[in-house]
């Protein structure tokens, strides 16, 4: 497809044009899809309400937009290549016509058993490419995916279908993840006891152990296909019709559902991945995310099947069997371009370069860094040791919110800065406040990184509560979009990410808030108060550090530990597990009540020498006790 970057005058052009005519800017890349009506208007928006339409009365499926746009040229061409868990069983190659094929059949599934446009579904399932055929059949048939991180525990789940109201939960018997064998389908069936608003399951048979299936519910995915047709006209959906629900960790309270809708997503996904990757009609591509998280929707499945891309799913870990198993794939599909966490470049930066020894990265054009602030040291030895030193390294800056990547390179084309997202995409116009919201121009600057102007893929609302959709991201800075983040503006004029500037921690470029985990340790009962603060993590990048103030009488401390740490796996899952947990006599709290977690987050990252000033506390005393509990 057009619009593909080639140059950096072009890309400043682009921008520049992206800018001063947005609405036509973005029209005329809209151009190239498939639409059942046009639009009216490309764009109306406010930041007060927040309230932001884009493609307006217009009428599409994005799954046409995939097939029927391409498949006269793609057909036959791998959409879908599988990596199983265990390199023993065989890979899977699906081809556009039989992906088309699937989703079309699973969409007349889905119909059949009940699901009408604007319905909610749960997708809870591991990486085998029928999570992504239920993502296209949902959004063939109009109707709200919500997928959710098969990592996730009961509770976790179950708050995220009560909170959409979900009608139907696509799962599988288990999932295999590296030695383990996790039981999937029984962790929904924990869940639904506390839910009813779920009127069909749809089990995908995946690892063949034996689950209850409850009659009248529970039925198998391989049953429910077996007479459908293979065709399926698609729904037609409005611009603006929701696409799907992705719950992410804020601030405050439980996570929200972030809802992006129809068309800006389509067009968003599909540009960003397009320009950002530079992928080209032969290449193979591999993202290495979970579809439960938002860089697999936009950067597993939809963009790159927009481009008419091959995108490589790898069900397993980067440890499995063997440390090198990233490069053994890499090496095995001639993968080009290749997309990862800083979290998994740093685990396997640990085991040093003998895992490298046996491949030989040849084919790699590309590679990609998403989800946290990527370390100096990572950076050089992922473009030393994996890139080989000839390969673009496109450190992407974005969030589940933003739908699509904001800052980045273009690979090949904006001169690599390490540590640096660098550049906004053309339409994405970011700018630095400082904390009373004034704009701080110029370069050589740092404060908070704001967004003034929609793009495409902006979060719509989040879900069931437009209120919460305001107050956390419209009303820190009236009239900006707050992204949460600190930024570095340098001498050149290249943005530095510099983290999380709220009380959300990223561990293992997974987003956790502190209240969260909060609330989860406080179920404990001998738990009495309890606050969470993050602190600098060799390979998670952050740790999750929890101080906990007991009711010590019947157990020792190592046993209220161990059960405090298992309260929150159980109540979130294992990726909300704290790394540390220290009982404390009492927290330190100014006269309002406010807890000091200044204090805490220097205890946590050992680093006690200049704890600042600590008169407004109302009990002093308690920042010593800490200290010397902590063993500093
Ligand atoms: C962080 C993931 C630095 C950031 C796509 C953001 C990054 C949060 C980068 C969103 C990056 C993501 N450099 N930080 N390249 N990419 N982040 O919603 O703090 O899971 O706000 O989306 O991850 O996480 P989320």
């Amino acid at each position: 497809m057009s619009h593909k970057i080639k140059t950096l005058s072009e890309y400043f052009q682009e921008y520049q044009k992206s800018i001063d005519q947005p609405e036509q800017f973005w029209g005329q890349i809209a151009e190239n899809f498939r639409w059942k009506k046009p639009w009216d208007k490309v764009l109306s928006w406010d930041f007060e309400g927040p309230s932001v339409k884009w493609f307006e009365n217009a009428k599409l499926n994005l799954t046409e937009n995939i097939f029927e746009r391409q498949l006269p040229n793609l057909g036959e061409k791998t959409a879908i290549i599988w990596e199983p868990n265990d390199p023993k069983e065989a890979e899977r190659r699906i081809s556009y016509s039989e992906l088309y094929e699937l989703t079309c059949q699973f969409s007349n599934a889905l119909e059949s058993q009940g699901i009408q446009k604007g319905d909610r579904v749960i997708i809870y399932m591991p990486m085998v490419p029928e999570a992504a055929i239920a993502m296209l059949a949902c959004a063939r048939v109009g109707a709200v995916h919500s997928v959710v991180f098969a990592g996730f525990s009961s509770t976790a789940l179950a708050d995220r279908i009560n909170d959409c109201q979900a009608k139907m939960v696509l799962t599988s018997d288990g999932n295999f993840r590296g030695a383990k064998n996790i039981a999937v389908k029984a962790v929904v069936d924990e869940a639904l006891e506390r839910t009813d608003c779920i009127e069909k399951v749809i089990v995908y048979q995946r690892t063949k152990e034996e689950v209850t299936m409850k009659a009248g519910r529970d039925v198998w995915w391989h049953e429910v296909i077996e007479n459908e047709s293979r065709s399926h006209a698609a729904a037609s959906l409005d611009a603006e019709d929701l696409l799907f629900i992705l719950y992410t960790s804020g601030s405050t309270g439980k996570p929200k559902g972030v809802v992006h809708t129809t068309a800006g997503y389509m067009v968003y996904s599909h540009y960003s991945f397009s320009n950002v990757f530079q992928y080209n009609q032969d290449d193979v591509y591999w993202c290495t995310a979970d579809v439960g998280w938002i860089t697999g929707h936009s950067y597993i499945v939809y963009g790159p099947l927009l481009e008419g891309a091959t995108t490589l799913m790898f069900e397993g870990v980067p440890t499995y069997p063997h440390a090198g198993r990233f490069w053994e794939i890499v090496d095995k599909y001639k993968v080009n371009q290749f997309y990862t966490a800083p979290t998994a470049i740093r685990a396997l930066q640990a085991y040093g370069l003998e895992p490298l020894e046996p491949y030989s990265l040849d084919s790699l054009k590309v590679i990609g860094s998403v989800g946290e602030p990527i370390n100096e040291e990572a950076w050089h030895w992922y473009h030393d040791h994996i890139g080989k030193g000839k390969c673009p390294l496109v450190d992407t800056w974005w969030q589940t919110e933003t739908g699509g990547i904001m800052i980045s390179p273009l690979a090949g084309i904006t001169p690599n800065k390490p540590a640096h997202a660098s550049l906004p995409l053309p339409g994405i116009q970011p700018i630095i406040v400082d904390a009373e919201g004034e704009e701080l121009k110029g370069n050589n600057v740092e404060g908070n990184l704001c967004i003034k102007f929609p793009w495409p893929s902006i979060l719509r609302t989040t879900y069931g509560d437009h209120k919460r959709c305001k107050e956390t991201y419209f009303s820190a800075y009236p009239g900006l979009y707050f992204t949460g983040d600190g930024v570095k503006r340098d001498h050149d004029g290249y943005l530095r990410i510099l983290g999380r500037v709220d009380d959300v921690i990223n561990v293992s470029g997974h987003r956790m808030g502190t209240a969260e985990v909060e609330n989860a340790i406080n179920e404990h009962p001998k738990v009495i108060e309890s606050a969470v603060v993050g602190y600098p993590h060799d390979i998670k990048g952050q740790g999750i550090y929890a101080y906990a103030i007991c009711d010590m009488e019947d157990n020792t401390q190592e046993e209220l530990i161990l059960q405090i740490k298992d309260t929150v796996r159980k109540i979130i899952g294992p990726i909300a597990k704290p790394d540390a947990v220290q009982i404390v006599p009492g927290l330190p709290k100014t006269r309002s009540g406010k807890i000091m977690r200044r204090i805490l987050r220097k205890v946590a990252s050992r680093d006690i020498s200049n704890m600042g000033d600590t008169s407004t506390l109302l009990n002093p005393e308690i920042v010593d006790q800490i200290i010397k509990g902590a063993g500093l």
